[in-house]
């Protein structure tokens, strides 16, 4: 089986299944976040705060081009990072990508009530984050629609993944 690589927006649960995933097949799990956290040794919200979004990005693309692909792997990606620059491209090299969808509605509730920090969603109101969701999904959909497969409700579950993947 090629390597499984989760994609979406923030708070659609890529973390979470990724894990899930990774334990079922019994091979390495790489969260981008958690990566890029324990490089810089510091959390994203610190690094977005002090270092900037700009050097947030950088860190992304130089993580994607050091993964290699000698064993499986199950990635989690940031929501952000297919959406700069070549990484969609590079991403989709690595293996079969799965775009896991949700509505605005759906992720902003989530994001209301997840305990991580995410810098872009901070300080708004239900209605902001509302529109600020729906904003940033219409021009992220380009990238995550060129995913191989877009997954939406029950489709979201290690078992569909699993017969889907190549
Ligand atoms: C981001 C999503 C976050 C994290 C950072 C930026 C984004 O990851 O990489 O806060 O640009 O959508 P999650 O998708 O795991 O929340």
């Amino acid at each position: 089986m090629k390597n499984i690589i989760l994609i979406g927006f923030m708070g659609s649960g890529k973390s979470t299944l990724g894990k899930k995933l990774a334990k079922k097949l019994n091979c390495r799990f790489i969260d981008s976040d958690m990566e890029i956290e324990a490089l810089e040794r510091m959390p994203v919200a610190e690094i977005f705060e002090t270092k900037g979004e700009d050097y947030f990005r950088q860190c992304e693309k130089e993580l994607l081009h050091s993964i290699r692909s000698e064993s499986q792997f199950v990635l989690s990606t940031g929501g952000g990072m297919p959406c700069f620059g070549d990484n969609m491209e590079k991403i989709k090299t690595l293996g079969t990508t799965f775009y896991l969808y949700l509505s605005p509605k759906e992720l902003t509730k989530r994001i209301r009530n997840a305990k991580t920090v995410r810098p872009l969603a901070q300080n708004k109101s239900e209605e902001e984050l509302l529109i600020y969701i729906e904003k940033l999904l219409a021009s992220r959909g380009f990238f995550y629609s060129q995913a191989d497969y877009t997954l939406k409700g029950k489709e979201q579950q290690v078992n569909c993944i699993l017969e889907l993947a190549d």
